[in-house]
């Protein structure tokens, strides 16, 4: 390894605990470092590069769409917004889209037309209802609503208006909410991605639809990490046959491109309006064109049912192998979100995959996130566990 990539770079603001690796090119569900190192991406980009790498009909589109137009601005109509919306409205059963940059951004604008529903309605201190675990971003607002403890360390102080509870308990929020008028709100992850592949069982979001509807409130799904396709249908929410009032995307929509999009229902719709909030980046052509090309290849090639194919037979696979082990609490996820939880902090398996040329992460201390690209094939799951499974079984034995 160079003395390069083994150092910090004294110039960048050390944020991350970063793999000592630095990776220079990317072909399919493979990446390659600057030493010439192939890798098995069973990361993605953190569920981001929906297509892979180097998408043979992604990138020429992009290439096209860089020689037209980058950006303009909202002052102006931009067709692509127009395109990606409609489809967006297609697929989700919703009514528009307020386009951005990431997921933070999306949350933030789902966050605000929370808070604007309820004051409209006259309630002067709304209140939105969040999870024990939840991850939504790390502005001050997605920050205060993320229930990790660690993350909001230092922080201080945080945004008030929410009341946290635990997840898959329709008690435990009926009771968090007794009585209390000031509630617009309920806002989580079908599937929570960070804090270590959890997902909301489908009696449980349908009860809670059905609460949402009763109390006047709005029900709003992060699908930042959990949709695009990632668990075989185009949003996670919709294995329980429900339409949420708010939906954040980010992440997968633009295959590796930044952008997020906020999908908003009828409740919802015309809750923002001219000088409520805004983007200058939010929109551009180029992440529009990414938004469309990457669903327009979603389609054409099938990722939905690739991703439920492969993931089943991943899990499947990641079962057999590993999920009697004593060490290993569960397997669990849906598609390609996939979670191997273990009894002891792992964090450690981050960079002993590295090395061993497969790419994973660990979350919430002591869960194996793999999260690949939708196009992974079945002999490609195979060779992810046929890497791991030997790597956990000697940590487990440590
Ligand atoms: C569910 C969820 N929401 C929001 C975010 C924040 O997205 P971003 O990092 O693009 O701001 C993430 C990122 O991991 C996420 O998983």
């Amino acid at each position: 390894m160079t003395a390069f990539i083994e150092a910090a770079s004294p110039h960048v603001m050390n944020t991350y605990g970063r793999v000592p690796i630095a990776l220079e090119r990317g072909q399919g569900s493979r990446v390659w470092d600057v030493n010439g190192k192939q890798y098995l991406d069973a990361l993605g980009g953190i569920a981001v590069n929906t297509l892979g790498h180097n998408h043979p009909r992604l990138v020429p589109a992009l290439q096209d769409q860089l020689s037209k137009l980058i950006h303009t601005s909202n002052y102006y109509h931009v067709p692509g917004q127009e395109q990606l919306a409609a489809k967006l409205v297609e697929l989700s059963g919703m009514q528009n889209v307020f386009f951005c940059n990431s997921g933070l951004e999306a949350n933030e604008a789902a966050l605000k037309i929370a808070r604007k529903f309820g004051v409209d309605k006259g309630i002067a201190k709304p209140e939105i209802v969040v999870y024990e675990k939840a991850f939504h971003g790390r502005s001050i607002a997605t920050m205060s609503a993320t229930g990790n403890p660690k993350i909001h360390t230092g922080f201080g102080p945080l945004v008030e208006g929410f009341i946290r509870v635990p997840v898959n308990n329709i008690e435990a929020i009926r009771q968090a909410t007794e009585g209390n008028p000031n509630v617009v709100a309920v806002f989580f992850e079908t599937i929570q991605g960070e804090g270590g592949i959890n997902p909301m069982r489908i009696e449980y979001l349908q009860q809670l639809r059905q609460l949402c509807d009763e109390r006047g409130w709005l029900m709003m799904i992060d699908e930042v990490q959990c949709g695009m396709g990632r668990t075989g249908k185009w949003f996670a929410h919709q294995w329980a046959g429900i339409v949420p009032d708010v939906m954040p995307l980010a992440k997968g929509l633009g295959s590796g491109v930044p952008i997020g999009a906020v999908v908003a229902g009828p409740k919802a719709a015309t809750v923002l309006q001219p000088g409520n909030h805004g983007s200058t980046f939010g929109g551009n052509a180029l992440a529009m064109r990414a938004g469309v090309e990457t669903i327009r290849i979603m389609e054409e090639d099938g990722l939905l049912a690739n991703a439920a194919t492969v993931g089943a037979h991943l899990k499947a696979a990641l079962q057999s192998a590993l999920g009697s082990l004593p060490g290993v609490k569960e397997v669990r996820g849906q598609g390609l979100m996939l979670g191997v939880e273990l009894t002891k902090p792992c964090g450690v398996l981050v960079g002993r995959a590295a090395d061993a040329g497969l790419l994973i992460s660990v979350t919430a201390d002591s869960v194996i996130r793999l999260v690949p690209p939708l196009i992974l094939t079945t002999a490609e799951a195979d060779e992810i566990v046929a890497l791991l499974a030997p790597l956990v079984q000697a940590f487990l034995a440590e």
